[in-house]
Formats: structure tokens, C-alpha cells, sequence
């Protein structure tokens, strides 16, 4: 259990680090150590000491940033910025860089994963062809699933779905990656999927709010979710997705058409304060 190391000049047995991970770390006479071999790699007793006395292998001191005190936001500011938020279903013609993705992504793999686990991978199309197969394969999949699955026929969204598919055919709408020019596509182990979807969903929510301050626009690809997550043959062929790995969500990216112009209201908060 040699993974945390200590500047013993600079230590001052605070106890910081401790009391952010006290499972793990302890406090000895000598000042922190390993008490127990169950570190996930968050770097939070790193990132927390005051003196940058502490070290840990699995997260190293020379990989971590300081944090400048006048980069914290006013309130008001953020609390208009996440409000302003919105789907993006029209895009300008242009494409985006992919220097501009993987910044998108750089910041997506700071969000909270289960234990640390992070373990997304993404696969990026901005192939225009390739983009138009997947929305035509998804259509085809969604409407064999209108008309053979009695879990679709019953969803309250069925005759928003059955109009998607008839918006698509009749009138060469894309209704499913909105005729953007990129997809993102998130990807995770097999046998760890349930928590990398909750982990892909964290991730693309920093993603989409991450994009506005580029001046992207970006949309959950829901439609291509679900068929992709259903094993449609066709759909998994295009993508080329590694056997073991499966699809846990898609994000449409591109330069928004549109200028919003009034922050939306949502349903009223509902909270109860128990046991008082
Ligand atoms: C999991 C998830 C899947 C979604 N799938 C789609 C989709 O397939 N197509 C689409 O146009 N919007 C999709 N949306 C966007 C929602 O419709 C949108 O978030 C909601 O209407 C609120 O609007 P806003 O995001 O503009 O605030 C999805 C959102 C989520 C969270």
C-alpha cells in the first residue's frame, strides 16, 4: 500500500486528507498513510491539501491543475447560463472541427462516474453518407418496433413516434439526427453496462451544457439510442463497434440555426421536507 506519498517538510498532519477519504487514508504518527488498498483513483486527497503535501500514485500531484479562487461564478450567471440550455434540432450547414469535439469530450470525462469507474469510449461520425444511413436504419427499426412491438404500440409517445416516421419518408425530414453534422456516439464495456449508461448520462449532460459556452448546439439522439441499445443488427453492423462493447447513448453536435431569445419555464418544483 505504497500508493500515497508524503512531503514530510511540508505536511502538517491537518488531517485533510483524511476526513475526505477516511476509509482509505488515516492518520499515523509519521502523518497520512494507506490504511486500506481500496483507492479508486479520485484524486481527491490530492486535489484537497492545502500544502500540496500529498501525493498518490493512482492520481499524481503533476497531473493536477490549481484551481485560480476568482474562476468561481456568480451564481446568477450560472444559474442563467444552465437555464439557457436547450435541444437543438436545426443546425447551420458547417461542420464542426475535430478539435472542437475533443474539447467537448475532454471536459465530458471530468464528470462523476460510479467509483471512478469513467470507462466510456467515444466513436465520432461526421461522414454526411454515413450519417443519413444511420438515421435511415434507425427509421427502419422504429417502425417495424410501431408495428410488432406491443411495448412501442403501447407507449403514450407512439403517435409522436409514428409521426417522426412519417415526417422522415414524406417529407425526407431527418427526424433522428436532426441533419446535424456530427454524432457522437458513447460506448461501453458489455458486462459493465448499466453504470456506464448512467455514467455516459452524466457525462453528455456536462457535454451539452460545455458546448453552449463554444457556441455549439447539441441533442440527445434518443431515437438512435434505443435502437442501438435494442441490438438492431443493421445499426450495429454501420457503426463498427467493437463485439464488446455496446452503445449507450448518441449526441448530435453542430452549430445551432437558431437564437433563443426567453428562458423556458419547467412543471413547478415539487419538494416535500420530511419528518419535521
Ligand atoms: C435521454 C434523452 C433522450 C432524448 N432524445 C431525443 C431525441 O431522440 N430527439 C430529440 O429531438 N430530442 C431528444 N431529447 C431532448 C428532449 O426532448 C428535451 O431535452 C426536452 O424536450 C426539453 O427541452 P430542452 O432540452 O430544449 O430544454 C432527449 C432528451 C433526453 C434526456
Amino acid at each position: 500500500m505504497d500508493f500515497i506519498k508524503v512531503d514530510q517538510g511540508k505536511c502538517t498532519k491537518c488531517g485533510t486528507c483524511v476526513a475526505i477519504c477516511p476509509g482509505v487514508i488515516g492518520m499515523r504518527e509519521t502523518g497520512p498513510q494507506a490504511i486500506r488498498n481500496l483507492c479508486i483513483s479520485c484524486g481527491q486527497c490530492v486535489t484537497v491539501c492545502p500544502e500540496g503535501a500529498l501525493d498518490n500514485k493512482n492520481s499524481p500531484l503533476d497531473r493536477q491543475v490549481p484551481i485560480v479562487e476568482d474562476s468561481v461564478l456568480n451564481s446568477d450567471i450560472v444559474a442563467q447560463f444552465l437555464r439557457s440550455r436547450r435541444s437543438i434540432r436545426n443546425y447551420q450547414l458547417k461542420g464542426v472541427s475535430r478539435d472542437k469535439i475533443v474539447q467537448l469530450l475532454d471536459i465530458a470525462r471530468m464528470a462523476p462516474t460510479a467509483c471512478n469507474s469513467q470507462g466510456i469510449a467515444y466513436y465520432i461520425v461526421d461522414n454526411p453518407d454515413t450519417l443519413q444511413q444511420i438515421s435511415a436504419t434507425v427509421i427502419e427499426w422504429t417502425a417495424s418496433e410501431l408495428k410488432n412491438s406491443p411495448v412501442m404500440a403501447a407507449s403514450k409517445y407512439a403517435p409522436h413516434t409514428a409521426m417522426m416516421v412519417e415526417q422522415y419518408r414524406q417529407r425526407s425530414e431527418d427526424v433522428v439526427l436532426r441533419s446535424a453534422p456530427c454524432l457522437i456516439i458513447a460506448v461501453t464495456n458489455k458486462d459493465s453496462f448499466a453504470t456506464g449508461r448512467d455514467n455516459t448520462y452524466i457525462a453528455f449532460s456536462y457535454l451539452q451544457l460545455f458546448a453552449t459556452s463554444l457556441g455549439l448546439g447539441t441533442c440527445w439522439a434518443g431515437l438512435f439510442e434505443y435502437c442501438a441499445a435494442s441490438g438492431y443488427e443493421p445499426l450495429i453492423k454501420l457503426l463498427n463497434i467493437p463485439i464488446n462493447m455496446q452503445v449507450t447513448s448518441g449526441m448530435m453536435v453542430g452549430y445551432p440555426k437558431h437564437t433563443y431569445h426567453r428562458l423556458v419555464e419547467r412543471n413547478p418544483l415539487q419538494v416535500t421536507w420530511q419528518y419535521c
